[in-house]
């Protein structure tokens, strides 16, 4: 496990851990999400969106690696099958300053499928094992592996108790358990976050039978109790879509699971913290280059659950408004939320 300390203002440094993380999400989980998130928690580890490593190794990798040093501690994940590639890419995960490599062997989409990735390497256990020991062999920082408990019809524990068995002989000890089964033909990629139960007993079964391995559980958390209720079981907890839907849920994660004694930022406070962000981001890639709502589309769950949520939003997503690419647009979706209230 990386060892970051964190500096905090009145207590001892916490340590840094996955106990509470947010998952990866294309498209959702982006730079500007991640800082959006950090805001709310300093201490959740984040993810990024899969990255591929054709992207990485004949792309324009800036573009995909790029960072801001707030988002720590953050790991990148990447997707692909190759082990030169995957190995090449976490090398430069780890120059870019990334804590940590994630293998995606837990997405169902088709267009991943072709790309001989995803999901459908958990039926080749073995090469993800030489995946996983290509990229350990390049870099220093931890590997970890994100994945399903079983694909299409699988319904035995067995199946995911040997593929993390076969993959920890390449030395990975870091396993996020989505406990669903991908179902790899017939279902959308969304379907397959809805439609296959949730098998949360196999994750603790794996913690039973590897007891010295980190399973961070995920799929279909949404509250603290949950949460707790995991951590019984497990070493850490991952969530998905509530956080971000409803980011302010990671509002009190530094407090109740990292015993941070500082208290949490309101979500006004956040807002505010947005808005220099936002500005200097505007002003190093020009009006043209960045629109503003590439940031504030992150933001619109902010104040869900709250009288005036959907007056927030609708200025928020006021494409007029927006074109005029003016941070204050924050101060403002926040004022009218106070009036609808
Ligand atoms: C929009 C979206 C994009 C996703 N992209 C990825 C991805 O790039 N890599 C990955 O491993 N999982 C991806 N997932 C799956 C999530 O990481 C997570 O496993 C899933 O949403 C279940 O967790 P939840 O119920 O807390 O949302 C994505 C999910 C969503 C909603």
């Amino acid at each position: 496990m990386t060892i970051i300390t964190l500096p905090t203002t009145d207590t001892a440094p916490v340590k840094a851990s996955r106990r509470l993380s947010v998952a990866p999400m294309m498209d959702w989980t982006d730079r500007h999400c991640r800082v959006f998130h950090r805001h709310i928690s300093q201490h959740t580890w984040l993810y990024t969106e899969m990255v591929t490593t054709g992207a990485l190794v004949y792309g324009d990798v800036e573009r995909h690696l790029r960072f801001n040093d707030e988002e720590h501690p953050v790991a990148l994940q990447l997707g692909g099958s190759d082990p030169a590639d995957l190995a090449t890419s976490a090398k430069l995960g780890e120059k870019w300053g990334y804590d940590e490599i994630n293998l995606n062997c837990g997405c169902p989409s088709e267009r991943v499928q072709k790309g001989a990735f995803g999901a459908c390497l958990m039926a080749e256990p073995q090469l993800v094992a030489d995946c996983v020991k290509a990229m350990r062999d390049a870099v220093s920082i931890d590997v970890t592996v994100k994945h399903r408990v079983g694909i299409d019809q699988t319904e035995s524990y067995d199946f995911v108790r040997d593929f993390v068995g076969t993959v920890a002989e390449a030395g990975c000890k870091t396993f996020i358990v989505h406990a669903r089964n991908a179902i790899l033909k017939g279902l959308s990629p969304k379907e397959n976050r809805e439609v296959p139960p949730l098998k949360y007993e196999f994750a603790y079964q794996l913690k039973r039978d590897f007891p010295d391995f980190e399973i961070i559980i995920n799929g279909g958390v949404k509250t603290e109790a949950e949460i707790d209720e995991h951590l019984q079981h497990l070493d850490g907890v991952m969530l998905g879509r509530e956080a971000y839907h409803n980011p302010f849920v990671m509002a009190g994660f530094d407090q109740r699971y990292y015993g941070d004694a500082r208290a949490p930022k309101s979500r006004e406070e956040v807002l505010e913290a947005m808005i220099p962000y936002i500005q200097a981001q505007l002003a190093q890639h020009g009006a043209r280059g960045l629109k503003l709502n590439t940031i504030t589309r992150h933001m619109l769950g902010l104040m869900t659950g709250l009288p005036g949520a959907r007056a927030f939003r609708q200025v928020l997503s006021d494409s007029k408004k927006l074109a005029l690419g003016d941070a204050d647009l924050l101060r403002e979706a926040a004022a009218r939320l106070r009036i609808a209230a």
